[in-house]
This record gives C-alpha cells, sequence and structure tokens, in this order.
C-alpha cells in the first residue's frame, strides 16, 4: 500500500475498499505513514466526505486497533451515554451512578475538556484522590463490584482513534460527521456495551451548531451501532446556554451531588431523566418510560443514588466525604456577585463566551496537556427569558485573585445578553433518533 495512491484517490472523489481502510489506519498508528502524509488524507477525507461503507470501515479499523472490554460474563446489560460535549454538562456524573444504583452496568468512557467545553475526567479529579486512569482489568473488576466504572480512554483502547483525533484537532479536520462518528463509535464499541445513548448537543454552545449536522451525526452512529449490535439511540438537546447553573470543575460536581439529592437544577435534572429514560428502555429493564422516570425519582428521593456515587468515588481512590459535604472540593480563593447591569430580559447566556471564560480564569484547557484549577468557575442563576431588575444578582464569579476576578466580570459582561425582548430558547430535548427514525419530542 502506498500512502501518496490512496491521498490521491481520495482527494480526487474516490473512495478506499475495507482493506485499505485498514491497513492505512494501522500503518500510521505504527508510524509507518508520516503525519504529514496522513494531514494530506484526513483533510482530503474531511472535503470528499466518506460512504457509509468506508465509514464503518474507519470504525472497524480504530476498534481493533487496540483491545476491548470483555464484559457479557457480567451478566447484565451495559449501557453508556455519551455527549458530544457543552457547557455546565455534568449529566455524566448524576447519570451514571443513578443507573448503575438500578441494576445496569454503566462502563462510562469519558474525556478531558478541550476549547469551550468541559470534560468529566477533569470534574471528576477535582474530588480528592479520584483516580480516573483505570486499567481495563481494574475496570471490568470494578463494573463487576459496583456496576460503574468513570474512566479516561486508556493505551489500551482504540489507539489509531488517539493518533488520529490529536492530528485532526491540529489540521482543523475535526468537523467531519463521518470523522466524528467513526471515532466515537471506535471508543464506544470497546466497551463491549449491549446499548448506548447519545446526547447531540445543538445550538450556538455546540460543537455542531446546526440542526441537519447533528441528525446526520445522531444517524451515523445509529448505522455503526447497529453493524455491531448495539443499538443507539439520540436526544438532541440544547446548548444554546449552559445547563444547569454551575460552570467550572468542582463546582460542577457540587451542583451534581446536590442534583444526586433531588436538590439540582430543574433542567439538569429534567435532561438526566431523559437519559435515563431511554438508557434503562435499550437495557430492557424497564417496561415503560414512565416505569423507568419513577425506578430513577425513587433512586434519588430515597438516598440510592447519591450512596451508589459514594461507592463509585471509594472505589476511585476519591474522599467519599464529598457526598456529605461538598467543601471538601477545592475552593476558590475569592468569590463575588455579577450584577444586572440594566433592567430587562435576559436575551442570551452564551455559552462558548461562558466556556472561554473559564479558560480565561484557568479552569479550561486550550491544549491537552494544559493544567486546570478546579476550584474557578461561575454559577449563573440567569436564565434567557427572565425579567431582571438593574443591579439584581445574575451570577457568582469563582477565581483565584482578584484579577480573576475582573476577568469573570468582562467574560459575564460578554456573554449574559440583557434586551427589552428575548426570543424563547431552544426546547431542552427536541429530536429523538433510533433506528425507527427522526421524532419530535413534545414539551421538554
Ligand atoms: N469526540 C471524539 O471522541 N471524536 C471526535 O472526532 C469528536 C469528538
Amino acid at each position: 500500500m502506498l500512502a501518496q495512491r490512496l491521498i490521491e484517490r481520495k482527494r480526487d472523489g474516490g473512495r478506499l475498499e475495507p482493506g485499505e481502510w485498514r491497513a492505512l489506519t494501522l500503518a500510521y498508528t505504527a508510524g509507518h505513514v508520516p503525519d504529514y502524509q496522513m494531514a494530506a488524507f484526513l483533510m482530503a477525507c474531511f472535503i470528499r466526505g466518506l460512504d457509509r461503507e468506508e465509514t464503518a470501515a474507519l470504525t472497524e479499523a480504530m476498534l481493533g486497533s487496540g483491545d476491548r472490554l470483555t464484559l457479557a460474563d457480567l451478566g447484565v446489560p451495559r449501557v453508556d451515554k455519551h455527549s458530544t460535549g457543552g457547557v455546565g454538562d455534568k449529566v455524566s456524573l448524576v447519570l451514571a451512578p443513578l443507573i448503575a444504583s438500578l441494576g445496569v452496568a454503566v462502563p462510562m468512557m469519558s474525556g478531558r475538556g478541550l476549547g469551550h467545553t468541559g470534560g468529566t475526567l477533569d470534574k471528576l479529579e477535582s474530588i480528592p484522590g479520584f483516580r480516573t486512569s483505570l486499567t481495563l482489568t481494574e475496570a471490568k473488576g470494578q463494573l463487576s463490584a459496583i456496576g460503574c466504572a468513570l474512566i479516561g480512554q486508556t493505551t489500551e483502547i482504540a489507539p489509531a482513534d488517539r493518533k488520529l483525533y490529536a492530528l485532526r484537532d491540529a489540521t482543523s479536520t475535526v468537523e467531519s460527521i463521518p470523522l466524528i462518528a467513526s471515532s466515537i463509535m471506535s471508543k464506544k464499541l470497546a466497551e463491549d456495551l449491549t446499548g448506548l445513548v447519545v446526547d447531540i448537543k445543538r445550538g450556538s454552545g455546540s460543537f455542531l451548531p446546526q440542526l441537519e449536522r447533528d441528525l446526520e451525526l445522531a444517524e451515523s452512529m445509529i448505522r455503526l451501532g447497529a453493524d455491531h449490535g448495539c443499538p443507539v439511540v439520540a436526544l438532541v438537546t440544547a446548548m444554546d446556554r449552559p445547563l444547569g447553573r454551575a460552570c467550572g470543575n468542582a463546582l460542577e460536581v457540587e451542583e451534581a451531588i446536590h442534583t444526586l439529592k433531588g436538590e439540582g437544577p430543574p433542567d439538569l435534572l429534567e435532561l438526566t431523566y431523559a437519559l435515563g429514560v431511554e438508557m434503562l428502555l435499550i437495557a430492557g429493564i424497564v417496561e415503560s418510560a414512565d416505569d423507568a422516570r419513577r425506578r430513577m425519582e425513587k433512586a434519588i428521593g430515597t438516598g440510592k443514588a447519591a450512596e451508589h456515587f459514594q461507592k463509585i468515588i471509594e472505589a476511585q481512590g476519591g474522599n467519599p466525604g464529598v457526598v456529605d459535604d461538598p467543601a471538601v472540593l477545592p475552593q476558590a480563593d475569592e468569590c463575588e456577585l455579577f450584577n444586572a447591569p440594566r433592567r430587562g430580559f435576559v436575551a442570551r447566556v452564551e455559552p462558548r463566551t461562558v466556556g472561554r471564560g473559564i479558560i480565561a480564569l484557568g479552569g479550561g484547557r486550550m491544549k491537552l496537556d494544559d493544567r486546570v484549577d478546579p476550584s474557578v468557575g461561575f454559577v449563573i442563576t440567569a436564565r434567557p427569558g427572565d425579567w431582571v431588575e438593574q443591579g439584581e444578582p445574575l451570577a457568582t464569579i469563582f477565581a483565584r485573585d482578584r484579577t480573576g476576578v475582573e476577568t469573570g466580570r468582562q467574560a459575564l459582561r460578554q456573554a449574559v445578553v440583557i434586551s427589552d425582548e428575548a426570543d424563547p430558547p431552544l426546547p431542552l430535548v427536541s429530536h429523538r433518533v433510533s433506528n425507527a427514525g427522526v421524532e419530535l419530542v413534545p414539551g421538554l
């Protein structure tokens, strides 16, 4: 195989056979194809696209480049949730213990925050002692003992994707639907799942803001799952404003803990339930969506879900006391209110600007090896559509020092737009996509 011939073919609108995808992917992972050739090839893929068979072949090649969990002997359904990411999205921290407490194994593999979006691993690591770098053997042991492991992509899983994703990040070739779908599914399929639920964010703060592209991504992931006997259901959900109130790693853990006790913000709780219903239905352990919802409400109401989070934290080396006393989380030195500069409607709370504000405070990263300060961020109580009076508190800024408070204030001045009228925000959950097609979701 000559990489140059494959680059030329893709550049000219041709296609590769499955064996060629496998050979190119494995040769690149082994270091036999240089980055400059793979970068040119990825750009040709980005511009020309991949057909269904090519997307499946690339997924298979990346999946086959590493190890997989083998979980069938657990004897219970195995379901994960993946989110395309956003600002304030701490659903995984609530959903994983909640669903595991109901008898479904949740092998949740998550990522780190990059750019304006946060990442579940950074949030978890704000819990003192919490270790996300479990080996596959450790993850399996924990799944067998307590039904949940919250881990990062290990070096054993889809190494080809890890290398290709880093190159795509550096060459502006991330936002291609076949490349995204194959990248996500190569990791999810390595978890040996019996079902996957995907939260596809839409709106100005999402990775793919346009609805048509979100639906296309959902359909592509559903097809890739079906090829491997793993049913996939996607919900398209709002990211035109942050989810919940807390934005920033430790602040989000605290909010997730309140939500596990039934005291979280309504949008976070509703989205958790909507995704949880799909996870329990796909697991086949409930009779209906109503039954699923009742069981989740009970697990939260009785404290069972919060206790399960405590068990997971303890198993992964973290301080389980955080569930009873979130004050053990890292605390920012400075904390100050941000008040409304005028009266009017809150027209927008722009997630990208909030996310960039967190990076400016030191709580996010632009490069994968940047260090994050877990204590900083915002708690934004103003919601789009609210009427506010001048001087009314809209948010709290958590910063390292006075300069940070000023940086945070500048970010919020841009992010929170107050005007005489406000368009309605996007529905929290707008579409449900499954192998039966796309349905509109009423009333959320
Ligand atoms: N997340 C992934 O894991 N891969 C992509 O390509 C994009 C987002």
